[in-house]
């Protein structure tokens, strides 16, 4: 079949402004908010208007942009001093993804190499470096769907965790991406979406994305997992990842280590599709990633609904990790990895 053509954007620059779709709302409503500097965007990225990790490195980018933009008026000490700031505040609005970090350091070193040049110029070259971070991410998610399509078997029942489809990414997704390439090349297969507590990002958002597009979606609670597995009803399990060490561990949303273990307890493969920008080679294994704690809010309840006792104590990590040995490939944009390793993801990174 054609290509997939996306039905809303998650990320848009629109006149001088980056406009997001706003995840904590959907599906219930359909709204764009509109952010105009790097300090509204870190709020975002922190908020959840937007997550996923290469959705939140180009919104980190874009916010980069925004204060360039809005300081060129600004003498060049001064657009350096306050431009510097917003690195910061962008830097410190979640720790687990590190894509936010590499497109920081991307917007870093375009800023250096123009670092002699006017404010105004300097901004315009910051605004195209997003721009360019945006559309290279579509790129690697089409490649990446690609290469994992191949892995896909006709007529596979796909268990997804989390959403790591269009919603977390400039398009296309990772593992949603490659689930629609699978389907672009002619195959037919449905997804079993967890809903992932305590955000729903998978009841609320991988059913929704899925449904846009008419890929056959169900949506299961996150314990029914291991109970379908155990009758033959999930022939493969993909999903994202926030950040992957030199050693091959995977940290991805909560929930995600104990579908690895129930998929090897059944023998079902458990693929992982990311693009490059989400290997962190500096760091060397899983157990030295930063995990996010959010508010226990988010598991006392859901909004305004509570439904855990007054006082009772919580603990809200939202990231977990998969260890290397319980990947069976790793899916990028420069081909499939199978059995991740120290030696084989440093040869992926070379290009080798
Ligand atoms: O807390 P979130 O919603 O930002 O977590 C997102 C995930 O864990 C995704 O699986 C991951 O970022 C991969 S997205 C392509």
């Amino acid at each position: 079949m054609a290509e997939f053509v996306s039905r809303f954007d998650t990320l848009r620059w629109r006149g001088e402004r980056l406009e997001m779709i706003d995840q904590r709302v959907l599906p219930a409503e359909i709204r764009y908010l509109a952010f105009d500097s790097a300090l509204t965007v870190a709020d975002g990225i922190r908020d959840m208007v937007v997550r996923g990790a290469p959705a939140i490195g180009c919104a980190a980018a874009y916010g980069v942009a925004l204060d360039a933009l809005r300081l060129q008026q600004k003498s060049p000490a001064e657009f350096n001093r306050d431009l510097g700031s917003a690195f910061c505040a962008l830097a410190a609005s979640r720790p687990t993804a590190v894509n936010l970090f590499w497109a920081l350091a991307r917007m870093r070193r375009a800023w250096e190499a123009c670092r002699d040049a006017a404010p105004a110029q300097s901004a315009q070259r910051l605004l195209e470096e997003a721009h360019a971070i945006f559309k290279d991410d579509v790129a690697a998610n089409r490649s990446m769907g690609r290469h994992g399509a191949e892995l896909i078997p006709d007529g596979a029942s796909i268990l997804t965790h989390c959403n790591a489809g269009a919603l977390a990414t400039a398009g296309h997704g990772t593992a949603l991406g490659v689930i629609r390439s699978a389907i672009e090349s002619g195959k037919k297969v449905s997804v079993i979406a967890d809903e992932t507590r305590p955000f729903l990002q998978g009841a609320r958002l991988t059913a929704w994305e899925l449904m846009q597009d008419d890929i056959p979606v169900t949506l299961i609670a996150d314990n029914a997992a291991g109970h379908l597995m155990s009758r033959g009803e999930i022939d493969v399990v993909i999903v994202g990842a926030d950040r992957i060490a030199a050693n091959g561990d995977v940290a991805n949303k909560i929930g995600t280590y104990q579908v690895a273990v129930l998929a090897q307890r059944h023998r079902i493969p458990f693929y992982v599709a990311a693009p490059l920008s989400t290997i962190d080679a500096a760091i060397a294994s899983g157990a030295d990633i930063p995990i996010e704690e959010r508010d226990v809010d988010e598991v006392l309840g859901y909004r305004d609904l509570r439904w855990a006792p007054v006082e009772a104590i919580a603990r809200n990590p939202v990231f977990d990790v998969t260890p290397a040995e319980l990947v069976t490939a790793l899916i990028t944009e420069r081909g499939t990895v199978p059995a991740p390793d120290a030696g084989k993801i440093s040869k992926l990174l070379n290009g080798s």
